[in-house]
């Protein structure tokens, strides 16, 4: 019997994983194994998993409990642990769950389909965790047209086909004293820009009008391993991607505030295309709990380099991480993190409490913080940044803001929805449109986390 195979993969985390997750959608299907929407249909289910908080850990956990019944009535079925969970447990999880049969490190992802194929002919579990300090970035051709974009994949996928991810660098040396990713996803490695401009200019030539350039921290894209220049500098790198025929819109995540050039705000003033939104994670207002973080910048450096940036491009919408209740972290500290709130007046945060993670500094530091405590800090930061947020948004009302169109607005209201170019979610009644398409919609309201408004 010769019967389609199927793969089904669910991804946490970071949009480095969703990259990392589209990639191995791809190198299974060149393996014949065709995506389905139904966990319960596949041979082949991936979960590519994040550890970055305890939270994000915990889920992966739970999901895998949930795939034992599944595994007990398909024996054949293969279960792959791919991510920072894998890279950081290892051994460790498959004796924990032994029914997962593939655990692959983020440096490994490429190898998906061999590993498969291992566990087909020789039944037993494979693991791959290598982490190379001198790894480099395999080029990947994107998918031909006809593979990625047919009208049905455009409703499940999770990101609309105009628009897409692009790897420029991964992992990080910044040794931040409460992250695990320097030890889940290695030491920084930059793609050659050839590598890069090739992968766009393919994209644009399917039809892609949006890209993000993606890394743990892409102000210190260009550097080879041993830290020196090697490529071009990540200013220098968006000027060429800028120029690309077809590229709309460009953005770039995430930021390290100590990394952000005077070059890199000149950009904003100079590129039309790159878009108005700056993610750039403070993590704390306190400088004494900055420098226990090992974060290597002052609250006043971040504040000039704010102002700097609002001086070149006063529409840029600023959004940010914070981390609450980190080991030390009294009262006065927290009342330095919600002063800044009231100075920067982001227009989003995400906002989280500390956790300890295997491996890091901050595990073995003093003075570790109650839950209950970090819980009420959590809740009074959420509650004053909601209403900065709202006010913030209620900004856009009256004015005529560009949207690129992702779709049907998910509300089954009739209504479209797309974004800003400061990557703000707008929903709006309007005629046929097409994901991808351009048009002017006046702001009639802002919301929490949307605007409402009409066509103009
Ligand atoms: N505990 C809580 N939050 C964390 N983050 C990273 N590590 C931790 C941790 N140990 C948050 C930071 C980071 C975001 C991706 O996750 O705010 O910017
Ligand atoms: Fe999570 Fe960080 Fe790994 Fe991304 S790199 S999946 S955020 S732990």
């Amino acid at each position: 019997m010769n019967s389609i195979k199927k793969s089904y993969i669910e991804t946490f985390g970071c949009q480095m994983n969703e990259r990392d997750s589209e990639i191995m959608g791809l190198l299974l299907s060149d393996s014949d194994y065709l995506p389905t929407e139904d966990i319960k249909q596949a041979d082949v289910i991936v979960i590519n998993t994040c550890s970055i908080r305890e939270k994000a850990e915990q889920k992966v956990y739970s999901l895998l409990g949930r795939l034992k019944k599944l595994k007990g009535k398909k024996p054949s079925l293969i279960i792959s642990v791919t991510g920072c969970v894998a890279q950081q447990e290892g051994k460790k999880l498959q004796a924990r769950m032994p029914l997962v049969d593939i655990v692959l490190g983020p440096q490994q992802i490429y190898r998906l389909p061999e590993l498969i194929n291992k566990v087909s002919v020789k039944g037993a579990a494979q693991l791959a965790v290598g982490l190379s300090p001198t790894f480099e970035i395999p080029k990947y051709a994107p998918p031909s047209p006809a593979e990625t974009v047919t009208e049905e994949e455009h409703k499940d996928s999770p990101e609309p086909a105009f628009k897409r991810f692009v790897t420029i660098m991964q992992g990080c040396n910044n040794f931040c004293t409460y992250c695990v990713v320097p030890y889940t996803r290695g030491r920084e490695t930059s793609r050659a820009p050839e590598d890069i401009m090739a992968e766009i200019t393919a994209l644009a030539d399917q039809g892609v009008k949006e890209v993000t350039l993606l890394g743990q921290n892409v102000n210190s894209y260009g550097r080879g391993h041993d830290g020196s220049l090697k490529y071009i500098t990540f200013p220098e790198l968006l000027r060429k991607v800028s120029g690309i025929n077809g590229i709309e819109r460009l953005r770039f995540t995430t930021s390290h505030p100590k990394d952000l050039s005077t070059e890199l705000i000149d950009c904003f003033a100079e590129i039309d295309n790159l878009c108005p939104h700056f993610h750039l994670p403070v993590q704390s207002g306190s400088n004494r709990i900055l420098k226990r973080m090992n974060r290597k910048y002052s609250i006043e450096d971040y504040l000039a380099k704010v102002e700097a940036l609002r001086q070149v491009r006063p529409d840029i919408a600023l959004t940010t991480d914070i981390i609450v209740g980190f080991p030390g972290e009294t009262e006065d500290d927290f009342m330095a993190t919600m002063d800044l709130l009231e100075k920067v007046r982001f227009q989003g945060a995400y906002s989280f409490k500390y956790s300890d993670r295997p491996q890091t500094k901050a595990v073995s530091f003093d003075s570790k913080l109650d839950d209950q405590v970090k819980s009420e800090r959590l809740s009074i930061l959420q509650s004053r940044q909601n209403i900065i947020s709202l006010e913030e948004n209620r900004k856009y009302e009256n004015s005529v803001q560009t949207i690129m169109v992702e779709g049907e607005s998910k509300n089954g209201d009739g209504q479209w929805s797309g974004r800003s170019m400061s990557n703000i979610i707008v929903n709006f009644a309007g005629s046929v449109l097409v994901p991808g398409q351009s048009v002017n919609v006046r702001i009639t309201e802002g919301l929490l986390h949307s605007l409402r408004g009409a066509l103009a």
